[in-house]
């Protein structure tokens, strides 16, 4: 339901339109002066203002240039009794969306109120568009742990091997599969994505493979697999530890033949499409679980890329908040904002268990819920960030044991393959591991394996 402010001092015009407006199906809220409409606006969201400019206190013009400040999302529409053609001039240079005058006929106020709805909403749907077009596809990060990730990335993307991406959720898993893509030499084909998590046991079969119109209730079509789609380009398979044993299977015969039947049909299609995996999952678990097939794994995991969590490279944390900062002022319309040295401290301080997902949220809502700050201060944050983030621990950064042993361990591993120039089976010797336990171990701590 659409939701309309009616701002005038006089309160039998308020009422009386507040009557025709609710008879027509629109939610209405009043305000006897500019003060009040402010202050409304910043408790509420309005998709119409209907604004008299003769107003005691602050008139209409000057509350309309505020509302403007205030980044509102609302159309105004100025009413006034002594409509002057320079008032409405002014009006609309200050961003009014039309103007209607007393006596106010109802036929026109609602026709007016009406496009001015459809006018808020197609702007809504411009700025999604928008939205869409930034490009997300740029990985931030001066640290080590990114440097390393970027290097890794121009190294295998232009081989045609299989990628198995490993790391925490919110990492940028997706955004490296992405960025590998658009790394090799199927760049200007097809990138298939499929989310083996969010798409039910029963259709994800006809989801990749595609299948023959009648094979099953509701096959009213042929329709064309993901795999089919993907064909010259890459195919990505988000949540790979989520797929069932039996799509495991189909899969796993694709990828040894390069050519799948699509259910129903009894007629082989050749595919060549290059295979990126992802999970936030610990496979080798799965695979003794009994989860997971086992030469699947070893299919998939020609390539092992692991994406640190957040925590451990929290040096980028300034510059990915500025990122997102300018991402989401472009998105909304807004004006680009600064940080405040305290509020990036109080960041970098926080622990952040969503990783990247959860820091760029975070941003997303602070410039939605403060569209008038100029500058992101601590208070913008979110409690629990302020809470968590704001303590200062006493000499050590770890609050658990175990906290303090993985950053040990991580420390240690790190530098051993440094000194081995980042030969693991060396390192595993000097370490006195198993090579596969040394591997194990180095996906758990997020260290990702060089090319030797
Ligand atoms: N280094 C980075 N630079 C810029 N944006 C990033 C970076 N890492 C992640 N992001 C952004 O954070 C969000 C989460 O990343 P992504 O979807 O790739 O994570 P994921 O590991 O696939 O997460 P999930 O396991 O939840 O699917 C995306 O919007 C992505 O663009
Ligand atoms: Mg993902």
């Amino acid at each position: 339901m659409h939701n309309i402010l009616i701002v005038d001092d006089e309160v039998s015009i308020r009422d009386s339109l507040k009557d025709v407006l609710e008879e027509e199906g629109y939610k209405t809220a009043g305000a006897e002066s500019g003060e009040a409409c402010l202050e409304a606006l910043r408790e509420h969201s309005f998709d119409v203002v209907l604004l008299d400019v003769w107003l005691p206190g602050m008139d209409g013009l000057e509350t309309l240039e505020k509302i403007r400040e205030m980044e509102a999302a609302s159309e105004v529409i100025m009413i006034s009794g002594h409509g002057t053609i320079e008032t409405a001039v002014r009006a609309t240079k200050l961003g009014a969306y039309d103007f209607l005058e007393k006596p106010l006929s109802i036929d026109k106020t609602l026709i007016v109120i009406k496009n001015a709805v459809d006018a808020k909403r197609l702007r809504a749907e411009n700025r999604d568009l928008k939205k869409q077009l930034i490009p997300r596809n740029v990985i931030v990060g001066e640290s080590v742990p990114m440097k390393a990730l970027r290097q890794q990335i121009q190294i295998m993307a232009p081989t045609n091997g299989r990628v198995l991406i490993y790391g925490e959720s919110g990492t940028g898993k997706e955004l490296v599969a992405h960025a590998i893509h658009l790394n090799s030499q199927r760049k200007d084909e097809m990138f298939v994505e499929v989310n083996c998590a969010a798409i039910p046991e029963d259709l994800i079969e006809s989801e990749l493979f595609g299948h023959r119109k009648g094979c099953f209730p509701g096959a009213l079509a042929d329709k064309e697999g993901k795999f089919q789609k993907a064909h010259g380009g890459t195919m990505f398979l988000d949540e790979i530890g989520d797929m069932s044993l039996k799509t495991q299977s189909k899969v796993l015969r694709t990828l040894e033949d390069q050519r799948f039947v699509p259910v129903g049909s009894d007629e082989a299609v050749t595919v060549d499409a290059r295979v990126i995996a992802s999970t936030n999952k610990d496979l080798d678990e799965e695979i003794s679980k009994g989860n997971f097939r086992e030469d699947l794994f070893y299919r998939l995991n020609v390539i092992p890329f692991s994406v640190p969590p957040l925590r451990e490279h929290k040096e980028d944390i300034p510059l990915l908040v500025r990122h997102f900062l300018r991402e989401f002022a472009a998105a909304y319309g807004r004006r680009s904002r600064e940080i405040t040295d305290d509020a990036i401290e109080v960041l970098m301080r926080y622990s952040w268990p969503g990783n990247v997902r959860e820091l760029r949220n975070v941003m997303e809502r602070i410039v939605i819920m403060n569209p008038a700050a100029v500058r992101v201060e601590r208070k913008h944050l979110p409690p629990l960030i302020q809470r968590d983030g704001g303590r200062r621990s006493a000499g050590s950064e770890f609050s658990t044991l175990h906290q303090a042993r993985v950053a040990y361990e991580r420390d240690y591993i790190l530098k051993k393959l440094d000194e081995n120039y980042g030969n693991v089976s060396r390192t595993a010797e000097v370490l006195g591991l198993e090579r596969s336990h040394l591997y194990r171990k180095m996906r758990s701590l997020g260290i990702a394996a060089k090319e030797s």
